[in-house]
């Protein structure tokens, strides 16, 4: 325990917690929009619609729903059927021509220093305006389109023009590379996509259109790009094809009146790849009602957003953490959103800490991975800047470690802002397990589940583990945000999820529940590799490299790293005629980056002559990361050598 940081606070918990806790101060209990969390919970699990209607009645609809939830075709659940909504009706329409429409919606900072902001009028015109170009070029109601953006406002007014019109986006990551995008606007069939000529990272122009032109080549189904000036490199715009934003919204027909469209509560929003078990990533659905209800719900009573609040999510808009908590569930709330283009240690590992200074951020939500990058520069670097602003700090993305935890609350939140440790995923839309202000925190875990929400640690036959015992983290009760299905397969959605314990969601992680009833989440349990919170799959790095004409076979296996959390470590088989060198090693690992992104570059290249298999031809990539660390390798009598 470390001397001072231990503040109890008999109003908020009558009850002594074990280990390790942090207590809510009386000033965050005084501020806190929730104090008694404990009946809310109790409430909302006693009455699970009842809580959610209650919930749902705070913004607006076109048309009440006839029923909350609906569980006759379980596990294709069902929220708020019969309502007619328009996400964008409650984040943007409903504050025109009220005091709102002169507040910052936006507040955006490029790498270079460039400044934009946007009122919520300003941001609402700007909406209506691409949205008319949008469907100038013929998008319509349930049509794809794919955005591959940088951090700039245009990604963000791509994706509310997009579902004003009934369109469903789907947005690749910046990050990515020319076979992922390719893969994602392929399965999509979208016939629009809309980039940039690059974006800032780290000093550099990260050549987006460069991508989305070879991409493309292979993507039959595209007929228009729409190319935002960023970077103002030369790019090459195919005649017919790529149009720049820049002209597009100086035409007539990008006037700034535009009608929103009326859409069911279960129309689809959006669709999001994301890396699962199994080769090909894959697209997970979420709608206009249930989503639009469980992130403003939770935003606005996990970080507590208030009026006067200026929140940075510094994740990306092209990941759901970005969508839920950048896009769409700050202009629910109402709120002033900060965004940052770049590299948080651009030029100096000072930038965010000089951004929460000049533009007085209350509250900031980031990854771990980021936490103990920064941490690695010394406290001097924070500490050259006045952190006062911040009330409140959150983490997502993977388990935090508590050293970086007491960092992050000691020297970024001088020891008064609680950390909202949340976990959640792109499948669940919302945060699941999370603390709201007033829970006592124990560093490490994300403590328990969100009103509503019950979460369960079971072990292969589905029986309850007892407390501290490693299994399975399941979810026992749907939840409005949750995903609809996995668009274009359902049968995956029922068989990935919902399968292994019928009636409970699978969430691929292992935790385990302590005798508080505190949840501590330890990772994934299947082929999904965290590399600094990102998201990959094991197959789509196996397939890149298998795709370099060295290369026979290949497994690719995360193992723990100081800073990302995890790395990747790739373990391969040369043709004949190829020999293992250090030359060889580095030019795979850029084989990988340029095919998939630089995110998923492995850390390091294994020569191997064969790899442990299963009889039935499958990696065991258990195997593989048991050796690598030295530890006992389990169960082998399926493997084959
Ligand atoms: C991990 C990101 C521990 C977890 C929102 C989950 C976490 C996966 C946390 C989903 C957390 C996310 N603590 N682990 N607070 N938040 N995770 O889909 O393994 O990119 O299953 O969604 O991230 O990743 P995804």
């Amino acid at each position: 325990m470390e001397g001072g940081l231990k503040l109890k606070n008999p109003v908020a918990v009558n009850q002594e917690l074990e280990g390790e806790v942090f207590y809510p101060s009386p000033e965050v209990v005084k501020e806190a929009r929730i104090k008694d969390w404990k009946a809310v919970d109790e409430l909302a699990v006693r009455d699970l619609e009842g809580f959610w209607a209650k919930e749902a009645e705070e913004l607006d609809w076109y048309r009440k729903w006839d029923k909350v939830l609906d569980d006759s075709q379980k596990p294709f659940f069902k929220w708020f059927t019969g309502a007619k909504t328009n996400i964008i009706h409650n984040c943007l329409d409903r504050y025109q021509k009220t005091a709102r429409q002169n507040k910052l919606a936006l507040i955006w900072v490029g790498e270079p220093g460039d400044v934009r902001t946007y009122s919520y009028f300003g941001l609402n015109r700007e909406v209506n305006q691409f949205a008319n170009v949008l469907k100038a070029m013929g998008v319509k109601k349930g049509d794809r389109v794919t955005i591959y953006m940088p951090r700039i406002p245009e990604i963000v007014i791509a994706m509310l023009a997009s579902a004003k019109i009934g369109a469903v986006h789907s947005v690749v990551y910046g990050g990515f590379s020319v076979d992922a995008l390719q893969g994602r606007i392929d399965d999509s069939e979208s016939r629009v996509v809309i980039t940039a000529d690059g974006g800032w990272m780290n000093g550099k122009v990260v050549e987006l259109k460069k991508t989305v032109d070879e991409a493309v080549k292979r993507c039959p189904t595209v007929e228009t790009v729409i190319v935002v000036k960023r970077t103002r490199q030369d790019v090459k715009m195919e005649a017919g094809r790529d149009y720049w934003y820049s002209d597009l919204m100086k035409l007539p027909i990008a006037n700034g009146k535009c009608q929103t469209e009326v859409m069911d509560a279960e129309d689809p929003l959006y669709i999001l790849y994301t890396s699962g078990t199994t080769g090909k990533p894959k697209a997970v659905v979420h709608v206009h009602g249930g989503y639009m209800v469980g992130i403003y719900s939770t935003l606005k009573n996990v970080f507590d957003l208030q009026d006067q609040d200026r929140w940075w999510c510094a994740a990306d808009p092209g990941w759901v953490t970005g969508h839920s908590y950048i896009v769409y569930g700050p202009l629910l709330a109402g709120a002033t959103s900060f965004m940052y283009e770049g590299a948080p240690t651009y030029p100096y590992p000072n930038r965010w800490w000089s951004l929460v200074e000049k533009y007085g951020i209350s509250v900031l939500y980031t990854a771990p991975t980021a936490i103990r990058g920064l941490m690695r520069f010394g406290e001097s670097w924070p500490n050259r800047h006045d952190l006062s602003s911040l009330r409140l700090l959150g983490s997502v993305g993977e388990p935090i470690n508590p050293e970086a935890w007491k960092w992050y609350y000691r020297v970024i939140g001088k020891d008064k802002c609680p950390v909202m440790d949340t976990w959640w995923q792109t499948e669940t839309g919302m945060f699941m397990v999370t603390p709201t202000p007033v829970v006592p925190l124990k560093p490490g875990s994300a403590t328990r589940p969100y009103f509503g929400i019950e979460a369960e640690v079971v072990d292969e036959q589905g029986n309850p583990t007892p407390d501290d015992q490693e299994g399975y983290l399941v979810l026992t009760r749907p939840w409005p945000a949750m995903l609809r299905t996995i668009y274009k397969d359902p049968d995956r959605y029922v068989r990935q999820y919902w399968s292994k314990y019928p009636g409970k969601y699978l969430t691929g992680d292992s935790a385990k529940r302590d005798k508080d009833g505190y949840f501590w989440i330890i990772g994934r349990t299947d082929d999904v590799i965290k590399v600094s919170g990102y998201r990959l799959g094991t197959a789509e790095v196996e397939s890149a490299l298998v795709s370099h004409p060295a290369v026979a076979e290949a497994a690719a296996i995360g193992l723990p790293h100081e800073i990302k959390g995890q790395a990747i470590h790739a373990y391969c088989i040369l043709r004949a005629g190829h020999s293992p060198s250090p030359e060889l090693a580095e030019e795979l690992r850029q084989h990988v980056g340029t095919h998939m992104g630089p995110i998923a570059r492995p850390e390091q290249i294994t020569f191997v002559d064969k790899l442990p298999k299963t009889r039935s031809g499958k990696i065991m990539r258990r195997v593989l990361k048991a050796r690598a660390q030295g530890l006992p390798e389990g169960d082998v009598t399926t493997l084959e050598e």
